[in-house]
C-alpha cells in the first residue's frame, strides 16, 4: 500500500506483465514480481450476500489482499481460483484489492523444476470478476447426458454450499432449454444442508424426447438453467451449456462419436501469442478455435500442455472441434508438494470444464514424464471419481511405460508405432523438432515439412487400430534457450506465431470436405532458382479437388489426379506433378502458373502465381472491423507483400511502418521488418468508442489504410 497510485501503470485485464518482441528476448524478461491494485466501490449493496473474487488465471503464484488484509494465495498459473472476500469489504466506501503476483519460473510449481519447452509468461493474464451470492448458493454444476442414441436421458449434479449459520432445506429447479430459449423439460431435487456443509443434489430429467445430437458437422448446444430456493424464495441461479453426445474410445482401437467412427486428425496448440504472451482476450482465443477447425481442417486439438482459456473451449463447443485437455507440466515430476499442486490442477481442470461437449478426454499425466505409479494412480482415480463419463489419457514418449489410463496416448517422433493390440491408441505428437520449418524457408523444405505431416496422417488413416494423430503443432511458439532456433522460437508450427500458414497448413486445410470449402494451394513460389538445381519439379499441390489442370503461361501442361500411390489412405491426397522441368527450369523462359481444380468434371477453383516476382502491393487485413471499447479487446492485423494475384512473396523482408489514429493502440513492433513476406500485429481498443484508422507504408509500394470501429454495447 505504501506505493502511491500515480506510480502504477493503468492496465486492463487480460494483462501481460511485459509486452515483448515476437522473438529474440529472454524469459528472464517476464520473470519478476508485480503488484496489481484496484480501487472500487461495491457495484451494488451486499444485503447479506457473500462476495467472491474469481480469478480465471494469473501466472504463476499470488497473494491477494483486500483492504490491507490477506485473503489467500494461489500457486499455479493455468487454472482458476477464487476467494470469499466478504468479511474484508466495506459498504459505501472505497475498497482496495491488491495482488502480489510472482511470475518467476518457480521450481516448486508445475511445469517448472527442470527445463521446459514453452514459456509461461507473466501477469494476470485472464479475467477477474466479483461474484455476489447468497450464503446458500450453487458452487458448480455438472450436466451429463446418457443413452443419447437410444433413449436420451439427462441428469445433473448441483453442488450446493451453505455458508450461513443455520441448516437450510433447499430445493433445486432445473430447466432444459434449446437454442431458441424454449423450455423442453424440467427436473427438481431437494436437500437439507447443514451450516458449513457442501452437498450434491442430483436432478434427473428422466427420459427425454428426441434430442438433437452435438456432432462435428452440427454441434447443437442446449442450456440448463438451475434455480436454488429455500422456503423464503429464490437464492441463486446458475446455468450451463452442454451437448447431447456419446464419445467413446473402444477396444477395437476406434473413436466413436454418436456411434460413428471418426478418425481423429489434429494439431497441438500452445496458448502463446506474439508480443502478449498468453494474455489474449476472448476474441483472439475464440478465433484460434476457428483457425484450427476452418483453416486447418482439424477435428481435434490438444491443449498442450495445460488447461487453456474457457473462451477457446467455448468456441470449440460451438463449432464442433474435439478437445483433449491436459494438466500443466513438461517431463519433470517434482516432490510431493509439487504433485499436490498437480492433483489440484486435475481437480480444478475437470470441475471447470466438465460441461464442455467438445472435451473427450482428460490428460492426467505430466507430458512425457517418467512412470510414477503412486502419483499417476492418484491422478487417474481423481479424474474418474470427478468425471466417470470421460476416459483419461497420459501422454508418454516411450512405449513400455506403465499404462494406468484408459487411452494410450503416445508422442511418436520416430514414426515407430506398430499396430497396437486391444487398446485405443492415439498419437499425440509427431514431427515438431524433427523438422523445424520457417515460413521463409526454401520451398523444398516447406514442401518436405508439409509432406511429413501428410505421410503420418496417411499412415494413421490406414491403421485400423489407431484412433488418430495430433501433429506437433498448430502454431510456432516462444520457448526457452534450451529449445528452438536460438531466437527463442520453436518453428514447429504448421502456421507461424501470427497464425499465418506454411505449406503444411495447406495440407491440413486440404483435408476439409469440399462441400464446406474448396481448397486449391500450389506449394510453390514459382521461381526458376529457389530449389536446389532450379525449377519447380515436382510441383506439389494440396487440394480437395478430384483433378487439376496446369497451365504454364497460356499452354496446357496437363490434367492430373492426386497421388494415391504415395498416399493411399488420405481422403484428399496431395498432387505431386513431375515433368515440369522440361518446360520450366534453369535456362528456360519463365511464365506464370495457372492451376485449375475440378470436381465432377467442373472447374471449381483457380490459382495463379506470377513468375514476375516483384512486389505488387502491400496488403493490410484486420480480422475484425468492430471491437468492444473495453480497453482490452483486440483483433489481429495482418500485413503482407503480394504479387499481382495476391500471393505472398516470402522473401519480401522490407520494413513496414504503421500510424494509428483514433481510440485504439497497436501492439507489436513498429516499424516491423516482414517475416516471410507477412506478419501481424494486434489492434487493442481503448475504453472510448470511435473510428480507428491504421495506415501502413513501405518502400516502393502504395500506402494502405483500414478503418476499425470500437463500440460500446
Ligand atoms: C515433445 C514435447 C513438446 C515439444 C515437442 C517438440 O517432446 O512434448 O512439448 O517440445 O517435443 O517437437
Amino acid at each position: 500500500m505504501s506505493i502511491p497510485d500515480d506510480q502504477f501503470l493503468s492496465v486492463n485485464l487480460p494483462h501481460t506483465n511485459i509486452e515483448l518482441p515476437y522473438h529474440n528476448f529472454d524469459n528472464s524478461e517476464y520473470q519478476f514480481i508485480s503488484t496489481y491494485r484496484k480501487r472500487f466501490q461495491l457495484p451494488e449493496p451486499r444485503k447479506g450476500r457473500r462476495v467472491f473474487l474469481d480469478f480465471a488465471g494469473a501466472m504463476m503464484a499470488c497473494e491477494v489482499f483486500v483492504n490491507g488484509r490477506k485473503v489467500g494465495e494461489n500457486e499455479g498459473g493455468f487454472t482458476p481460483f477464487s476467494f470469499d472476500i466478504t468479511d474484508m469489504l466495506k459498504d459505501n466506501a472505497e475498497n482496495v484489492v491488491q495482488v502480489r503476483l510472482d511470475s518467476t519460473e518457480r521450481p516448486d510449481i508445475p511445469p517448472y523444476g527442470f527445463v521446459v519447452d514453452y514459456l509461461t509468461f507473466g501477469g494476470i493474464y485472464r479475467e477477474v470478476n466479483l461474484r455476489y451470492v447468497e450464503p446458500c448458493h450453487i458452487e458448480r454444476v455438472f450436466v451429463r447426458s446418457q443413452q443419447v442414441l437410444t433413449e436420451p436421458r439427462l441428469e445433473a449434479d448441483v453442488f450446493v454450499v451453505n455458508q450461513g449459520g443455520v441448516p437450510d432445506a433447499l430445493s433445486v429447479r432445473a430447466v432444459l432449454l434449446d437454442r431458441s430459449g424454449a423450455q423442453l423439460a424440467r427436473a427438481e431435487g431437494s436437500v437439507l444442508v447443514q451450516a458449513g456443509e457442501t452437498k450434491t443434489v442430483t436432478v434427473d430429467f428422466g427420459r427425454l424426447p428426441a434430442a438433437q445430437l452435438w456432432s462435428l458437422k452440427n454441434p447443437v448446444l442446449y442450456h440448463v438453467q438451475f434455480t436454488l430456493m429455500n422456503s423464503a424464495g429464490e437464492l441463486d441461479a446458475e446455468g450451463t451449456r452442454f451437448g447431447f453426445r456419446e464419445a467413446e474410445f473402444r477396444k477395437d482401437g476406434g473413436f466413436y462419436l454418436n456411434g460413428e467412427r471418426v478418425k481423429l486428425r489434429g494439431l497441438n496448440r500452445h496458448q502463446t501469442y506474439a508480443y502478449i504472451g498468453a494474455a489474449a482476450p476472448a476474441r483472439l482465443q475464440r478465433k484460434d478455435a476457428e483457425v484450427v477447425k476452418y483453416e486447418l481442417g482439424c477435428n481435434i486439438v490438444r491443449t498442450s500442455h495445460y488447461p487453456q482459456s474457457t473462451h477457446f473451449l467455448d468456441r470449440c463447443d460451438e463449432i464442433g472441434l474435439l478437445v483433449f485437455e491436459e494438466i500443466p507440466g513438461w517431463q519433470h515430476i517434482g516432490d510431493t508438494d509439487w504433485q499436490g499442486i498437480s492433483l489440484r490442477d486435475v481437480q480444478v481442470m475437470i470441475e471447470r470444464d466438465c460441461n464442455h461437449p467438445a472435451i473427450i478426454m482428460w490428460g492426467v499425466r505430466i507430458n512425457e514424464s517418467q512412470d510414477n505409479e503412486a502419483f499417476y494412480r492418484a491422478t487417474n482415480a481423481l479424474a474418474h471419481q470427478l468425471d466417470p463419463s470421460r476416459p483419461t489419457g497420459g501422454v508418454r514418449y516411450f512405449q513400455n511405460s506403465q499404462f494406468l489410463e484408459d487411452v494410450f496416448t503416445f508422442n511418436d517422433f520416430s514414426n515407430s508405432v506398430q499396430e497396437p493390440q486391444n487398446i485405443p491408441h492415439l498419437v499425440t505428437e509427431f514431427n515438431g523438432h524433427m523438422y523445424p520449418t520457417k515460413t521463409w524457408d526454401q520451398e523444398e523444405r516447406l514442401i518436405e515439412h508439409a509432406l511429413r505431416h501428410a505421410r503420418i496422417q496417411d499412415k494413421q488413416m490406414g491403421m485400423a487400430n489407431v484412433v488418430g494423430a495430433i501433429g506437433w503443432c498448430a502454431f510456432d511458439y516462444n520457448t526457452h534457450r534450451e529449445f528452438g532456433s536460438g531466437d527463442r522460437i520453436c518453428y514447429h508450427g504448421v502456421m507461424d506465431m501470427f497464425r499465418l500458414p506454411k505449406y503444411a497448413a495447406y495440407f491440413y486445410e486440404s483435408q476439409i470436405d469440399p462441400e464446406d470449402k474448396i481448397v486449391l494451394r500450389a506449394a510453390t513460389v514459382w521461381s526458376m532458382g529457389d530449389r536446389s538445381g532450379g525449377g519447380n519439379d515436382p510441383l506439389v499441390i494440396f487440394s480437395n479437388c478430384e483433378e487439376v489442370e496446369l497451365y504454364i503461361g497460356d499452354n496446357l501442361f496437363g490434367r492430373f489426379k492426386p497421388d494415391r500411390v504415395q498416399f493411399p489412405n488420405l481422403k484428399y491426397a496431395p498432387f505431386q506433378i513431375a515433368g515440369i522441368q522440361l518446360w520450366m527450369t534453369w535456362g528456360q523462359k519463365v511464365t506464370d502458373l495457372r492451376v485449375v481444380g475440378f470436381i465432377n468434371g467442373a472447374a471449381v477453383a483457380e490459382q495463379r502465381i506470377s513468375a514476375h516476382g516483384i512486389p505488387h502491393a502491400l496488403v493490410l487485413e484486420p480480422d475484425d472491423v468492430e471491437l468492444q471499447a473495453d480497453g482490452a479487446d483486440m483483433t489481429r492485423l495482418v500485413f503482407r507483400i503480394v504479387d499481382c494475384y495476391g500471393n505472398r512473396l516470402p522473401y519480401a523482408i522490407q520494413p513496414v511502418q504503421f500510424e494509428i489514429d483514433g481510440p485504439a493502440d497497436l501492439v507489436g513492433e513498429n516499424p516491423f521488418a516482414l517475416v516471410g513476406g507477412q506478419a501481424a500485429m494486434y489492434v487493442r481498443a481503448q475504453s472510448e468508442p470511435g473510428a480507428v484508422t491504421i495506415r501502413a507504408t513501405t518502400a516502393r509500394l502504395d500506402p494502405v489504410s483500414v478503418t476499425i470501429h470500437t463500440i460500446k454495447t
